[in-house]
């Protein structure tokens, strides 16, 4: 069968998606920055926050799977810690410019999973700041105008998962007619390396409190069961949706349960 591509193979979510979709007999595909020893087949190492990056992404992935590609899998990320222009880029730009470069490549019955985050989950009322940034033609113009906007600029990690909501559904639309479905995860916290600076981007408190509620935080392997659902041929009809896979926190959160 045709191979999926997966980026953030190195660490995390990507590295525990790429290890079951090995285990179920999937080639894979691994992108990543950071170059990786546990990984079985066969890898990128490419920075994904420049568009010259993606464009070599693209062309690799075009030798490696001249037959196309049964997925797509846009997993790697970076935490609000790191500068504005690299969330946004690597977290929303690197989405949107990777699954339409890979468009001739995604055959009828593709699926692409992006991560998005349950923090995002109000995206809707933040809908019209999402489009004028993440379908900005001019990428730079609209990085510029993100830095001089506060409320993004403050809290540049949720505003770019939200960006990654919106453009889940605008990318399924636009694959609509090419039978692509395109669909997101969103985890709550989930142990992996991004979690300690998530800790000094939202506090210790708030994100301990999860893992207070729920027992613990989720495991990456907890994700990557999702992920490979949906990536997978069984989901047929599940396209332009976003799935939360938080244990119940945002249910609780946004509940009158004392
Ligand atoms: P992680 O930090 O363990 O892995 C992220 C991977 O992305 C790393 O291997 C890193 O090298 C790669 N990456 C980052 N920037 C890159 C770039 N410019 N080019 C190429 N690769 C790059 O983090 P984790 O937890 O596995 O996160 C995976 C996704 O899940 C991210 O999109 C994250 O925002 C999202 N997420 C994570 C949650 C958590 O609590 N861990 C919660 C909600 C969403």
């Amino acid at each position: 069968s045709l191979p999926i591509a997966l980026t953030g193979c190195a660490s995390g979510i990507g590295a525990a998606t790429a290890a079951l979709l090995a285990s179920r007999g999937y080639t894979v595909i691994g992108i990543d920055r950071t170059a990786t020893t546990g990984f079985a087949g066969d890898f990128i190492q490419a920075d994904l926050s420049t568009p010259a990056g993606i464009s070599a992404v693209i062309e690799k992935l075009t030798t490696l799977a001249p037959q196309g590609l049964a997925g797509l899998a846009n997993i790697a990320g970076v935490p609000g810690t790191a500068p504005l222009r690299t969330v946004l880029s690597v977290n929303v730009f690197a989405v949107r410019e990777l699954t339409r470069g890979l468009a001739p490549l995604l055959g009828e019955r593709a699926s692409v999973v992006n991560l998005a985050s349950s923090v995002a989950f109000g995206w809707r009322s933040v809908a019209e700041a999402c489009r004028d940034f993440a379908l900005a033609e001019d990428q730079d113009q609209a990085l510029e105008q993100a830095a001089a906007d506060t409320a993004i600029a403050e809290n540049s990690y949720l505003f770019s998962k939200q960006c990654v909501r919106l453009l889940t559904e605008q990318l399924a639309a636009e694959f609509v007619g090419a039978r692509v479905r395109v669909n997101s995860v969103s985890p709550g916290p989930v142990q992996t390396p991004i979690l300690d600076d998530f800790k000094k981007d939202h506090g210790q408190d708030k994100v301990n409190s999860a893992a207070e509620l729920l027992g613990r935080f989720a495991a990456p392997e907890d994700i990557a069961e999702v992920i490979a659902y949906l990536l997978s041929s069984q989901p047929i009809w599940v396209n332009g949706t976003d799935v939360r896979v938080d244990g119940g926190l945002v249910a609780y959160r946004s509940s009158s349960v004392p």
